[in-house]
């Protein structure tokens, strides 16, 4: 999204944009509005040409003091019901308006959505993510590129803010969706170090697979060396406060054949996506690292591609974990609990205050809470979970809290030739057992783990994005990270 501070309607805009109230007549902003019309506002109304009800899109021309444009309008309903969220909402919804008509140029009639500085920060974040264009290999793809004036000065700031939450959303939306033959573990590290190396206060580090199996690392290693496209363990460190680190950890499996346990071919398709959680980690980071905020935060990222070889795990192995315990491989397609195993260990060097794992990790989650909600679960008390639930409401990312317990262990445990097995043979509660099974790494460390498998994507259109990569749980964990609570 492009912005233009010229604060006047000129020639080029040739579509105005406004939010309707149902009580917009009480709006202090409301003549000013009518004048535009040269009085005639109601009358559109009273015709049903312009409409309140919420989120209700409607485009036609009308006389604006001297020219004819097009006006888009979106309803906001009453303004007493009026949340940060909704406007988010009715602002992406009309912006997908102007896209799929190919408005290039329009003008915000900023005070009939909102006075309030923070709106500013919503068209940001809106302006990137809700008309986002999944990264494509189309030949005559043109990318659409909207130009918006405002009818006030507006707090460049805020904008900023969030255009660049939004640039970071879509950052991690582009890996998620890169195809597996482009994007493996040596070329994301490269897309990684060119992001992030050389910015402020940011480290970088890599192990790469002769590394990993010297240092024993023999879960993520194991996991990688089925593939010519060998594993790699990235740790970014963006250290700006000199309190202990909070540490993101992502699965980032750049592909999912499920190995020697093959997944059938309709379940093989999309696992390009399995890479989500280190892309949304990514994410995180860009956006705290963009925006220069005082924050420790350390991220681990463990890429490898699940694919079968010679030397791929097999069902009936056996591999060691870099903290020592040994692993009864059962199901090659548990990959991912396996890798996180040994980031979690990394991770916990750091000393984190805090531990979350994001990871596309089980069919059972989407099982059990559908496309639009992300399973959280955790070794801390519910009332640990608090905050980070407040902020998931705040930004509208639906979270829900499972359960893991002593029987989870108990199952995790149930092998003769290891101390662990990665998969059950009993295919009930599958997501809370591979959180258990994460939980053997976490040596009581506070921690949350995020299964993002249902909503990694977007299964339809909605106004923070397309049917495509969604970036889940970025804004929430930032905002849980700005908040800060995990140091009380
Ligand atoms: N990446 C998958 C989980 C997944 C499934 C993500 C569907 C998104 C959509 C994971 O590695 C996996 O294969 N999990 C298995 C575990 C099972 C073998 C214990 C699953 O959930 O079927
Ligand atoms: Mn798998
Ligand atoms: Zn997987």
């Amino acid at each position: 999204m492009k912005y233009n501070f010229e604060s006047n309607l000129n020639d080029n805009n040739k579509a105005i944009v406004i939010g309707v109230k149902e009580d917009f007549e009480n709006d202090s902003n409301f003549e000013e509005l009518d004048a535009l019309f040269n009085g005639n506002f109601k009358s559109y109304i009273d015709a049903g040409v312009i409409q309140s009800k919420f989120k209700k899109i409607e485009s036609s021309s009308a006389v604006l003091q001297t020219n004819v444009r097009k006006v888009y309008t979106v309803g906001l309903g009453k303004s007493e019901d009026l949340t940060q969220l909704k406007l988010q909402e009715a602002f992406g919804t009309v912006l997908q308006a102007l896209k799929k008509d190919k408005v290039t140029d329009a003008y915000l009639y900023v005070d009939s959505f909102s006075s309030d500085d923070d709106f500013l920060y919503d068209v940001g974040l809106m302006g990137e993510i809700s008309v986002y264009e999944p990264f494509n290999y189309k030949k005559d793809f043109k990318p659409y590129e909207l130009t918006l004036s405002f009818n006030k000065e507006v707090n460049e700031d805020k904008l900023k803010e969030g255009q660049q939450a939004g640039e970071a959303m879509n950052f991690s939306r582009n890996l998620s969706e890169m195809p597996p033959n482009v994007l493996y573990p040596e070329s994301l590290v490269e897309l990684i170090e060119k992001e992030f190396s050389g910015k402020d206060n940011v480290t970088i580090s890599v192990k790469d697979d002769k590394t990993l199996k010297e240092e024993g690392y023999g879960l993520l290693h194991s996991v990688g060396d089925g593939s010519e496209r060998k594993p790699r363990l990235v740790t970014i460190e963006y250290k700006n406060s000199d309190k202990a680190p909070i540490a993101l950890v992502g699965k980032g499996i750049t592909y999912d054949s499920g190995g020697y346990s093959l997944k059938p071919r309709t379940g093989m398709v999309s696992m390009k996506y399995d890479m989500s959680g280190a892309a949304n980690v990514l994410g995180m980071m860009k956006t705290l690292v963009d925006q220069k905020r005082e924050v420790n935060v350390v991220a681990v990222l463990a890429l490898a591609e699940n694919m079968v070889k010679g030397n791929a795990n097999r069902p009936d192995d056996v591999v060691i974990a870099k903290n020592g315990l040994s692993v009864e491989i059962t199901n090659t397609d548990a990959e991912g609990r396996l890798v996180l195993g040994d980031a979690v260990t990394e991770a916990i060097t750091h000393k984190p205050v805090v531990i979350m794992d994001f990871a596309t990790l089980t069919g059972a989650v989407i099982g059990a809470l559908g496309e639009s909600r992300t399973g959280l679960f955790t070794n801390q008390s519910r009332d640990y979970l608090t905050d980070v639930l407040k902020s998931s409401e705040k930004v509208g990312e639906k979270l829900w809290h499972l359960p893991m317990d002593e029987s989870d262990e108990a199952a995790v445990k149930d092998t003769q030739v290891a101390d662990i097995l990665n998969s059950n043979l009993r295919p009930y509660g599958g997501a809370s057992f591979a959180a258990a099974f994460i939980n053997q790494f976490t040596e009581d460390y506070p921690w949350l783990h995020f299964d993002i498998a249902g909503t990694s994507q977007f299964a339809k259109q909605n106004a923070y994005g397309p049917k495509a990569a969604s970036g889940v749980m970025i804004r929430t964990v930032v905002d849980y990270i700005l908040d800060g609570s995990m140091y009380d």
